[in-house]
Order: structure tokens, then C-alpha cells, then sequence
């Protein structure tokens, strides 16, 4: 086989190159500029395109690509990245060490309903390792190549010569080329590499996984870098259990609501598709004060979750909100509307809010359930077992409208909840909700607290 050429001749004029040196130009015509210049695979595979000169396109006809979607036979993985793997795609799968991404991409590598070629590019374990996990998992992995380097000019020729349809890349940290910098890691290293295997998935039609760590502590400032380079961010999260979340923090081609709901087990990621129960604590008779359930949407799915609260004198000279599930600004907001509007004291007061299963809750229904929580919580008074609220808390005290009421009602009545409180229905929603005397609508903050507390 005739070896690669590993130079160029260069013209310093107009930036042209030539395989072998000419007296002149042919690009510009300027005599003697043409310099022996050294290529990498990397930058010869560039030019080489750059012949395909670049040209426009009527918007009317393009194709929308949709229906290039690949399913990755983890249904759960599938509705966070917007209904399957999209083709041309770099999707980033952010977490901490140990919470799942090598797994979660070995078994969407092996459960890809495609009949490409699938690589697995794995820097930071040997292939021994990676087939002591894929054992494990029962994967056999016939279809997984492997290749484990985290060298971009070995990977590259290779991609070149296999043509896979999906690459994972485990981890993004461990790539590197000397063009960048020796050191893998380095926020120059992970933005040049990345940045040219997407170009490789764009020009070859395929998507693309790269695994990324995140620090406990947030330090996120390397691959946050690469957030604007990718189509898609998925983070993984944990609660206290085994319980997993993947959130989309940015998705080009879908909603960044949905969140796929994971248990980590003995054979890898589980996923949990009736997760309805998951975040409700199993309670028999009267509840204890501070304890609220919810009806929250989270995506598509609306959850039951229930909410504690909890009420103390302040230690220091100000109180404090200690809220890492729902935002403490939220809780801050609702303790002060409860303050103004219906003289429940709670500046003196420091407050703990909590959310049973660790999800963290962002969406806005959760502010009537917790209003409830905290009045329950500083008077002790408990709620009524069995109901479900749902509700916006404005800061005048009004109780707003939130979406899908009536998808959260019979959600709730499936669960076996009793009674629901929440917002007047919109006028959409009113015309075919017949009377329901399970449901109790209220306007503002006061008749909520009269409704459950007397
Ligand atoms: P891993 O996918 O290696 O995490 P990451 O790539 O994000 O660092 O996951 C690792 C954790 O999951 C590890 O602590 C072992 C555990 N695990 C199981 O509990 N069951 C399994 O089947 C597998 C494969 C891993
Ligand atoms: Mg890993």
C-alpha cells in the first residue's frame, strides 16, 4: 500500500496546496510561493471537502430529516432525546463519576434498532474492562466495535474506513491530539476533538454520544464549553437512592421538560416507566404535619410527589430557606405570600423543604402544595389524607391556573387519591370537565387554607 503523503506544499499567497511542489501557483499565479507545510490526517481530511465548493440551498427544498430517527431500544432514553436517536446529531451525556454514562451507552449501543455499524470508543477503560460490564449487562455485543484509544488521529481512519451509523465516545476527557495541546483533558483538547468527530457525524450521517464527567461541586467549566457544539445536553442525576434522572438541559430536536426515569440494578439501568408512585410515601391514617402531595407535570408524565416541610425557630439573627429539590427562591416567595396573606409568621423561622424520592421539582403547579405544606408545618395542623393539590401561587395570594388540570385530577384519582384542590379551570378545560365533587376549585390562598384545614 503507497504510504500517506505527510506534507504538503502550501502556497503562502492564497493558502492553496499541491501534492508536489510547481514553480507557480496554479491558484493564484504567484511564482515561488508554494512551501513544503506538514499536514496530520486531520487537516488533510478537510481539504479534501473543501473541493465541494460550499453553495446555498432554497429552504423549500430541504429535507427535514424527520423520520431519521433511531430507536435506542431504551424507551426512557428515547423520550428525553425527543422520540430516538436523530442521524447528523452530537448529543452530550454529562454526570458524575459513577452514576451510570458508560453503562447507559454500552446498552443503548447494543439495543439500537439499526443495522449500522455501532462504535464504541472507550478511553478510559481497557477492552477487557468494557466486556466485563457488557457480562454483566448480558450484553454479547457482536455488533459493538470497539476501539479503545483516545487518540483522534488513530480514531479518525478508522471511522473513516467502518462508517458507523452511532458512536459512543467514553469520555469526552480522554480524547486528545497532539494538534491540541499533549495533555488530554484540557478545554483545548475537548473542544478541538469534539469538534471534529461532529463534523465527522454531520458529513457521514451519523449521531454521535459523548460521555463527559461533571464534579460534584459543579465544576463544569469543561464540558459546559462544548454545550453550543452539540445538539443535545443530556445530564444524569441521582437521588439518594438508586434512582436516576436524565434531564435535557438543551435539545434541538425535542422538549427539554421530559426527564427519563432510571433504577440502577444488578443488570445495569432499569428503566421505570410507571414512575406515578415512585416520589409518594406509603401513609396510613392521619399524616403528619408538613406533608403535602402534590400533582406535578414533569414533560409528558405527571407525578404524585409528596412534599415535607418543615419549621423551626432561626438559629441566627435571619432565618433561612434549606431547599435543594424545589428552588429556595420558590420556597422564599410562597413562605412570604403565606406571610402577607394569611399572617402565618415564618421570617422568624428557618425552613426545610424536601421532596420524598429526591426528584428535584422545577415546574410551577408544586406552589399551592407547598404553601399547604408550610401553613401545615407551622401550625402542625395536618392535611387531609388521600388529596392532591395542584396550583400557581401569584404573589397578590391568587391561586392561577396551571396546565393540564384535568390530566393531573384523573392521574390522582388512578393513584387513589380522593380529594383534589386546585385552581379554577380554564374555560378550554370547563366545557367537558363535568361536576366533580372530588374537586374543589379555589381563587386565592385563604379559601385553599379553609378548604384543607377546616
Ligand atoms: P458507570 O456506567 O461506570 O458510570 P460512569 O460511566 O458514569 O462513571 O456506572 C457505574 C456504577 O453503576 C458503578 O458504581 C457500578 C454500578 N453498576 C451497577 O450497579 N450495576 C450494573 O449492572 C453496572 C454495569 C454498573
Ligand atoms: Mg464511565
Amino acid at each position: 500500500m503507497k504510504k500517506q503523503k505527510s506534507f504538503v506544499y502550501r502556497c503562502s499567497s492564497c493558502g492553496h496546496e499541491e501534492p508536489k511542489w510547481l514553480g507557480r501557483c496554479p491558484d493564484c499565479g504567484e511564482w515561488n510561493t508554494l512551501i513544503e507545510t506538514a499536514v496530520s490526517s486531520v487537516r488533510s481530511r478537510h481539504t479534501s471537502t473543501e473541493k465541494n465548493i460550499p453553495q446555498s440551498l432554497p429552504l423549500s427544498a430541504i429535507d427535514p430529516q424527520e423520520g431519521s430517527r433511531i430507536k435506542s431500544g431504551i424507551s426512557e432514553l428515547d423520550r428525553v432525546l425527543g422520540g430516538g436517536i436523530m442521524r447528523r446529531s452530537a448529543v452530550l451525556v454529562g454526570g458524575e463519576p459513577g452514576i451510570g454514562k458508560s453503562t447507559l451507552l454500552l446498552q443503548a449501543a447494543s439495543l439500537a434498532e439499526t443495522k449500522g455499524r455501532i462504535v464504541y470508543i472507550s478511553g478510559e477503560e481497557s477492552a477487557g474492562q468494557v466486556k466485563m460490564r457488557a457480562n454483566r449487562l448480558g450484553i454479547s455485543g457482536e455488533r459493538i466495535e470497539m476501539i479503545c484509544s483516545g487518540k483522534l488521529d488513530d480514531i479518525l481512519p478508522i471511522l473513516d474506513a467502518v462508517k458507523p451509523i452511532i458512536i459512543m465516545v467514553d469520555s469526552i476527557q480522554t480524547l486528545y491530539t497532539t494538534e491540541a495541546g499533549l495533555v488530554p483533558g484540557t478545554v483545548n483538547q475537548m473542544k478541538f476533538c469534539s469538534f471534529e468527530l461532529i463534523t465527522w457525524a454531520k458529513e457521514h450521517d451519523a449521531a454521535l454520544f459523548l460521555a463527559a464527567h461533571v464534579t460534584k461541586d459543579g465544576i463544569i467549566a469543561g464540558p459546559k464549553t462544548l454545550e453550543h457544539m452539540v445538539d443535545t445536553v443530556l445530564y444524569f442525576e441521582q437521588n439518594d437512592g438508586d434512582c436516576r434522572f436524565l434531564r435535557a438541559a438543551k435539545n434541538r430536536f425535542g422538549s427539554v421538560d421530559e426527564i427519563g426515569l432510571f433504577m440502577m440494578g444488578e443488570k445495569g439501568l432499569q428503566m421505570v416507566e410507571d414512575p406515578s408512585m415512585l416520589f409518594l410515601v406509603n401513609r396510613e391514617g392521619t399524616l403528619p404535619p408538613g406533608v403535602a402531595t402534590a400533582a406535578v407535570l414533569e414533560g409528558s408524565r405527571t407525578l404524585l410527589v409528596e412534599i415535607q416541610a418543615l419549621v423551626v425557630p432561626a438559629k441566627g439573627s435571619i432565618s433561612r430557606v434549606f431547599s435543594d429539590k424545589i428552588d429556595s427562591a420558590r420556597v422564599s416567595r410562597v413562605a412570604a405570600t403565606l406571610e402577607k396573606h394569611i399572617n402565618l409568621r415564618l421570617s422568624d423561622h428557618d425552613v426545610y423543604v424536601n421532596v420524598a424520592g429526591g426528584i428535584r421539582i422545577s415546574e410551577v403547579g408544586v406552589e399551592l402544595a407547598l404553601a399547604g405544606a408550610l401553613y401545615s408545618a407551622k401550625t402542625g395542623l395536618p392535611l387531609p389524607g388521600k388529596t392532591a393539590i395542584a396550583g400557581e401561587l401569584s404573589l397578590a395570594g391568587e391561586v392561577r391556573p396551571v396546565r393540564r388540570s384535568l390530566g393531573r385530577i384523573k392521574t390522582a384519582k388512578n393513584l387513589g387519591f380522593e380529594r383534589f384542590l386546585g385552581p379554577m379551570p380554564d374555560a378550554v378545560e370547563k366545557e367537558d370537565n363535568p361536576k366533580d365533587s372530588s374537586v374543589h376549585t379555589v381563587s386565592d390562598i385563604k379559601s385553599a387554607i379553609k378548604v384543607l384545614f377546616s
